[in-house]
């Protein structure tokens, strides 16, 4: 795999690319996401949002959906990055933790960053300890 700065620095230019296709006129929050795959392969999302406000679509769940639909398989995802203009990185939300914990692949990482240098980054335990999983069992002792 090629170091972290070389793909956040890839994947930046194309989470910033899509970023500047957001379609945010409710909030104007510009986010772009881009997810590298295991061959290399790199998809972007934007924030979609729409007048009736809950049917938003994040940026990061549009691009792991481009990236299924491109071919990757569920849990092979290696890097999720999120990009949004400003100097403030943005926290992903619950709702596309929970997606990004069944796509991505186990030793994945999720990344924020902005217009300023450096970035956050989390692994898969840190951005969602306790995930819902599909056979909904849980070990209370
Ligand atoms: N948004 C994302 O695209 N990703 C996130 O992780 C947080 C929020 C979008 C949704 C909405 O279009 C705007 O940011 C403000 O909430």
């Amino acid at each position: 795999m090629k170091p972290l700065p070389e793909i956040v620095a890839r994947l930046k230019s194309h989470a910033q690319n899509a970023a500047s296709k957001s379609y945010s006129p409710y909030s104007k929050f510009k986010v772009g996401a881009a997810v590298i795959g295991e061959k290399g392969e790199i998809f972007t999302g934007c924030n979609v949002e729409n007048a009736s406000y809950g049917l938003t679509q994040c940026a990061e769940r549009n691009a792991i959906g481009a990236a299924i639909a491109g071919g990757l398989h569920a849990g092979t995802l290696l890097t999720l990055l999120v990009y949004t203009p400003g100097e403030q990185v943005c926290s992903p939300c619950g709702a596309c933790r929970q997606v990004m914990h069944e796509m991505m692949a186990e030793e994945s990482q999720v990344i924020s960053c902005c217009d300023v240098d450096g970035y956050k980054t989390w692994t898969k335990k840190e951005y969602l300890p306790d995930p819902f999983v599909s056979d909904r069992t849980w070990n209370i002792a």
